[in-house]
């Protein structure tokens, strides 16, 4: 198993890009199975996560072509010609669970296995099925997972807590379903909306995507299109609170500050000096004091930029609290945090209490999850001392050769071949 073996004590300098957002394109390569038409992605990240979806899709007979320089996918779903999904894949993507509406809206029929993922919390699937039934599809289940068969009618669903894949699944099966949809409680990350404008350049009929309610009218069928991926807003917060630190001038490029304001809002509250430009954020050296957050759907404080904020607020000034409150297993990698010499106190699963700054130094450890996992990586990377971090898949899941983008900007971090 390859590990990470980190130097802290770097200063950072230069420019570092972002790439394309995963959650945007595992949205977009699901939906492709809704046409018989290509789908070309561009600016397409070529992460783990992204390149086992690909499997997936070709699993069910789908034909892609992958141009890893230039970060182009053409998918061709004329050949789909399996219901069942891979059980292998299906286990380890979480986001597997986005097959099912296309599936199910194109083929009247969907087997899988209960999706895997991250370890961040149970990540149960029932407004998923929830929602198929409303739409008139039958379940049965069977000893690992579940089938789906049925032809889809529109109808109205008002989802009982916001889920961001929930409301994607939903939107997706109901393009193809008679009638019409409307869905409440919708999520309203930027990546759902990009998604509809996808669709409807196809031929769906898709309005209010990016509120909390979003009509669909079914329609026979979408043509094929292209898709451009969208800057991932969780790199670039990374990237940013990995600036501050480290207490270095850094630029964040090709990025979408706006898709921050929250996390934007806290960091200036906290004393952080950014220069926000139209498509860049630079970082200057700041002193940080604490500010307690809670993470809440966008566009709220996003809980996938939890991890590295609540390693900064170790090396800020003062006592705050976390509190996670989407998921509840996403604190566990504290521990580890707190091995290194930092000060937190886990409250229980959803709120910590940090007090900082304390200084880190290096130690042996293990990626729980992929946003816990590059906060380890930022942790060694201001640590005294040396820290290797194993199970990196974990960091490739979401982060595009990150050792070589980091050694760059001068952090002192080698991939060691176990
Ligand atoms: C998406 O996960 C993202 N993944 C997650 O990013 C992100 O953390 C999360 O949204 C919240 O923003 C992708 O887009 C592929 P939810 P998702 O459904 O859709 C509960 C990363 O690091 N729930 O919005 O699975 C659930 O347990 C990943 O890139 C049910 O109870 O999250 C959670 O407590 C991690 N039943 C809450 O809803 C369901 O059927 C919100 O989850 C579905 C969800």
């Amino acid at each position: 198993m390859d590990e990470f073996v980190i130097k802290g004590g770097n200063k950072l300098s230069g420019s570092i890009s972002v790439n394309g957002a995963k959650n945007s394109a595992l949205k977009i390569l699901a939906a492709s199975i809704l046409s018989k038409e290509k789908c070309k992605i561009t600016n397409f990240p070529i992460i783990e996560d992204t390149l086992r979806t690909v499997e997936l899709l070709e699993s069910l007979g789908a034909k892609a072509v992958i141009d890893k320089e230039n970060k182009i996918v053409e998918i061709d779903p004329s050949q789909i010609n399996k219901t069942d999904l891979d059980t292998n894949l299906v286990r380890r993507l979480r986001s597997s669970i986005l097959f099912a509406g296309p599936m199910l809206a194109r083929f009247g029929e969907v087997q899988m296995d209960h999706p895997g993922g991250c370890i961040i919390g149970k990540r149960p699937v029932d407004f998923f099925l929830d929602g198929f039934e409303k739409l008139g599809a039958k379940i049965k289940f069977t000893e690992e997972g579940f089938k789906l068969h049925g032809k889809l009618k529109g109808a109205t669903i008002f989802f009982p807590q916001i889920t961001v894949t929930g409301t994607e699944a939903m939107m997706m099966a109901a393009v193809l379903a008679e009638g019409k949809t409307i869905l409440q409680n919708c999520a309203m990350e930027p990546e759902i909306p990009v998604l509809a404008e996808y669709l409807n350049k196809c031929g769906a009929k898709i309005s209010g995507a990016g509120t909390s309610t979003i009509e669909i009218e079914g329609v026979k069928e979408i043509g094929g299109g292209e898709f451009k991926v969208i800057p991932d807003r969780i790199e670039t917060g990374t990237f940013v609170m990995m600036g501050l630190l480290t207490g270095s001038e850094i630029k964040v490029e090709n990025c979408i500050p706006e898709h921050l304001g929250a996390v934007i809002s806290i960091l200036e509250k906290a004393g952080a000096k950014l220069e926000i430009g139209p498509d860049y954020i630079i970082t200057k050296p700041s002193k940080l004091k604490a500010v307690s957050i809670v993470t809440h759907e966008y566009p709220g404080f996003v809980t996938d930029l939890q991890p590295p904020y609540t390693l900064l607020m170790t090396q800020a000034d003062g006592p705050c609290i976390i509190h996670e409150s989407i998921f509840e297993g996403r604190l566990f990698f504290t521990d580890q945090l707190a091995t290194m010499g930092a000060e937190i106190i886990m409250c229980d699963p959803h709120r910590v209490v940090v007090h900082g700054p304390t200084p880190l130094h290096g130690k042996k450890m293990t990626s729980p999850d992929l946003r816990a996992g590059i906060t380890l990586v930022l942790a060694g990377m201001i640590a005294e001392g040396t820290t290797r971090i194993e199970n990196i898949y974990q960091v490739d899941r979401g982060y595009e050769k990150i050792e070589e983008r980091l050694q760059k900007i001068g952090a002192d971090i080698k991939r060691v071949k176990e």
